[in-house]
């Protein structure tokens, strides 16, 4: 049996949101850093071994951008990777959200940006919810399908090499850079919905880049401190990983009215490939069906569900009608399921 602790918060639970949008995913593309760093190269500079990084994570590499590479980059490229797929243009499209936490910059926004790189200039914003931001992007994209009368791209992009301390063992080892990207059209039958999306800001710090932005802001002596940095209270966001994305995963099925044996796939967010387990068995799913990509990506945040739809449908794991279930958990705090019924394409 599985007893959890329940975690400490202020703030009443949000309650499900039953929509369930008439939207499909019509294209889906991706895109990873050439460079690919293994856990042995890490062992060259930090005080870690492969065999602590697979057991307590199960990644053994992770791609980095190159040195000319920011995320609007892997944006654009992922970008076009699904529009190819989709068999569309740029200009057919109606907007573009880009999910991302590791912006090229804090101002302006990363989106318009990949816009003008694909030749258009349609609305374009960022969502920022972290590594929960391609869920989130899935609620506020679909919406925006649903009722303009064209394509709307979403696109989750992060590079997180570039905000993690390379000195701090606790995070250098776990994140990757890379970007996917779905083109989201309505269509009538197609389901992607019921949507379990929440935060708590209760405690910022347990996941931050603390001095970046207006709060703390970067003087030259926080950045000598490598105060600009992503921190995190690992053991306090795994507990909290496992317990939200199983809460929300519930809540998301439960409104569906359907059962876990009526999920075909489950994507999680790759933050870890014990949280990812410890989330099916509470769930009471098969391993089998939860679709695993942290060997290979590493933590790509906002990136890393589109990333592991990208795997799966190449990998040849989803077929036409598929129900795809999806969980993911970020700095914030932020929380978020949905379910999408997957269309394949001739
Ligand atoms: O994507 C957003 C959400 N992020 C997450 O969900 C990440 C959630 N957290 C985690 O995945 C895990 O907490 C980590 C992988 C970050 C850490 O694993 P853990 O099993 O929770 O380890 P821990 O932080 O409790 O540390 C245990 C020990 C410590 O040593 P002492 O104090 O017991 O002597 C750490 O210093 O492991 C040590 N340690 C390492 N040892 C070798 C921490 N990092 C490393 C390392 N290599 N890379």
């Amino acid at each position: 049996m599985i007893v959890d602790t329940p975690v400490a918060t202020t703030s009443a639970a949000p309650a499900v949101d039953r929509t369930v949008l008439p939207v499909a995913v019509a294209g889906l593309g991706a895109y990873l850093p050439a460079r690919t760093v293994d856990n042995e190269e890490l062992t060259r500079r930090l005080d870690t071994s492969d065999t602590w990084i697979r057991t307590r994570t199960g990644i053994g590499r992770r791609h980095t951008a190159g040195p000319d590479e920011a995320t609007s980059d892997l944006a654009l490229a992922a970008a076009r990777a699904a529009l190819l797929d989709a068999g569309l243009d740029a200009t057919e499209l109606r907007a573009l959200v880009v999910a991302t936490c590791t912006p090229d910059h804090l101002l302006p926004a990363t989106a318009p940006l990949v816009a003008a790189g694909l030749g258009t200039s349609i609305a374009a914003f960022d969502v920022n919810a972290a590594c929960s931001g391609f869920v989130y992007g899935l609620r506020v994209a679909g919406a925006l399908a649903a009722t303009t009368d064209g394509p709307v791209l979403l696109i989750g992009a992060e590079t997180l090499t570039r905000i993690v301390d390379p000195a701090d063992r606790g995070t250098a080892i776990l994140f990757g850079d890379g970007a996917a990207a779905v083109v989201l059209v309505a269509e009538e039958g197609a389901a992607l919905g019921p949507f379990d999306l929440g935060s708590d800001g209760d405690d910022p710090s347990m996941l931050w880049a603390a001095a970046t932005g207006t709060r703390y802001p970067p003087t030259p002596a926080r950045l000598v401190a490598g105060e600009h940095f992503l921190t995190m209270r690992g053991s306090d966001v795994y507990r909290h990983a496992v317990l939200r994305m199983t809460a929300s995963a519930t809540a998301v099925l439960e409104a569906a009215g359907i059962a876990i044996e009526d999920v075909d796939l489950f994507i999680g967010h790759q933050a870890n490939a014990r949280i990812l387990a410890g989330v099916a068995e509470r769930l009471g799913l098969p391993q089998e069906r939860s679709h695993v990509t942290i060997d290979r990506h590493g933590n790509t945040s906002a990136a890393s569900i589109p990333l592991a739809l990208a795997d799966a449908r190449d990998t040849g794991r989803l077929r036409d009608g598929d129900r795809v279930l999806v969980a993911a958990f970020g700095a914030g705090l932020t929380w978020g399921a949905t379910l999408l019924t997957w269309r394949a394409r001739p």
